[in-house]
């Protein structure tokens, strides 16, 4: 198997790191060798992933789910298999429960309008925090005016971290849905998901995690965690661009309606009416993202190799150690964190954002980028949070498989220079 770890060896980034062309390859990218502090905007793609769609290009490439030959049936069973794979990766019961889309921002809005839209009416309260990328929040303020949902929004604290007796008096209200983002894509937060789902459970509440930053940095058991739906991104998970999941469970599973009408998704059509085809494949329409599943299927089957629960134990190490260095800078405020001895720390893992008084965040990422140093700037689709965290912006830097503590010592000696450059 391509890209397959020993699993003897112990986890060591290096090794890792080799296997990310883009990473590895210095010819390609000149000097000084490219340091990805962007994981969490996108990962970059392992060798295996690459080779996987390039293996389906040349030799199995043909639609799936209408040929009668055999090319077609292949594609169709490697579909199946990716979604099979998915299933496993994220412990669903079932590959049914899966339903293949675009990406988070399509499997959230396929809630919105495919489930939402549909079984609550106009009053009904969602919950939504503060916390959320605007994938979490703007499909529920489109529902929320044309359907007369009212959102109430679960405000963070000074640490950017949830308040437990706030939630508990939130969900007096009644709400029908909790949405919620499993890690955050600005600190890092890690919120508690599994109390949060059992609370609102208890509420009468259906449940929805944003897992697009927390599937990438922790082991994830939908059943365990007792969530309605989940949502990701393949391309934040080492997978191309064009893939998502949306996992629902048996319990909304049936009361899930088609977004996106059209061909495959129906099993019969009359000049006025359609009958729908199984689930998922009625959640489809059309021809779907046949070779992104496939490369999806690889980099899940790359992070298996690695084990996800290591994955998630180096990222704290990691995690720790840029904290460190980034304390040592005087003029730089982390948001939602102040104190690496703060038992909150170890509730944050993969992405840190900071503030450096007086220079603009774009400004530091451009300097950063002359270095060769790719790092973001700006809101990051988070504008609330950073309100409530009373900044418009910050510097962020995030983690991924093949991030090396040389890696942030780098980032760190270039910080330096560029904060004693610009204040
Ligand atoms: C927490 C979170 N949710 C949703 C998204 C949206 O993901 P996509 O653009 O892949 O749909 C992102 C992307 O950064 C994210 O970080």
């Amino acid at each position: 198997m391509l890209c397959r770890q020993d699993p003897a060896r112990v986890y060591d980034p290096q090794i890792i790191k080799a296997q990310f062309p883009l990473l590895a390859n210095r010819e390609l990218r000149g000097e000084p060798p490219i340091v990805y502090l962007d994981s969490a905007s996108t990962t970059q793609k392992p060798q295996c992933v690459i080779r996987a769609i390039e293996k389906y290009l040349v030799a199995s490439n043909a639609n799936i789910n209408r040929g009668v030959y055999a090319l077609s049936e292949s594609s169709t069973e490697q579909y199946e298999h990716a979604r099979e794979v998915v299933a496993r990766f994220i412990g669903a019961t079932h590959s049914r429960n899966i339903v293949f889309t675009h990406g988070t921002t399509e499997s959230i809005n396929m809630v919105a309008l495919g489930w939402a839209r549909n079984m609550l009416k106009a009053g009904d309260t969602i919950i939504v925090t503060e916390v959320e990328h605007h994938a979490n929040i703007v499909p529920w303020q489109m529902l929320a005016k044309n359907k007369g949902v009212r959102l109430t929004f679960l405000p963070v604290d000074e640490a950017g971290s949830f308040d437990k007796d706030i939630y508990a008096r939130l969900l007096e209200q009644n709400p029908k849905l909790v949405c919620v983002s499993g890690m955050s894509n600005v600190t890092g937060y890690l919120p508690p998901c599994k109390q949060m789902v059992e609370w609102a459970q208890r509420a009468g509440a259906r449940t929805l995690i944003d897992a697009a930053q927390l599937v990438a940095h922790k082991p994830l058991d939908v059943r365990d965690l007792g969530v309605d739906f989940l949502a990701f991104s393949g391309h934040k998970l080492y997978g191309p661009t064009g893939i998502g999941v949306l996992y629902a469970n048996d319990s909304v599973l049936d009361d899930l309606e088609p977004v996106f009408g059209g061909g495959v998704m129906v099993s019969q059509v009359t000049t006025t009416s359609s009958i729908l085809a199984g689930i998922p494949t009625r959640f489809e329409a059309g021809t779907p993202a046949i070779v992104e599943a496939i490369g999806l299927n690889a980099a899940l089957e790359f992070l298996e190799s690695i084990g996800m629960a290591a994955i998630e134990q180096q990222g704290l190490v990691l995690y720790r150690y840029a904290l460190e260095k980034l304390l040592q800078f005087p003029n730089l405020t982390i948001l939602g964190n102040t104190d690496s001895t703060d038992e909150r720390v170890g509730k944050r893992t993969g992405i840190i954002s900071f503030a450096i008084n007086g220079i603009h965040p774009h400004d530091v990422a451009q300097a950063f980028d002359d270095r060769n140093i790719c790092m973001r700037g700006g809101h990051h689709c988070a504008m609330p949070l950073h309100h409530a965290l009373h900044t418009p912006g910050s510097s962020r830097i995030s983690f991924g498989v093949y991030t090396t503590q040389a890696d942030l010592d780098v980032f760190a000696d270039v910080l330096a220079q560029i904060i004693a450059l610009l204040t």
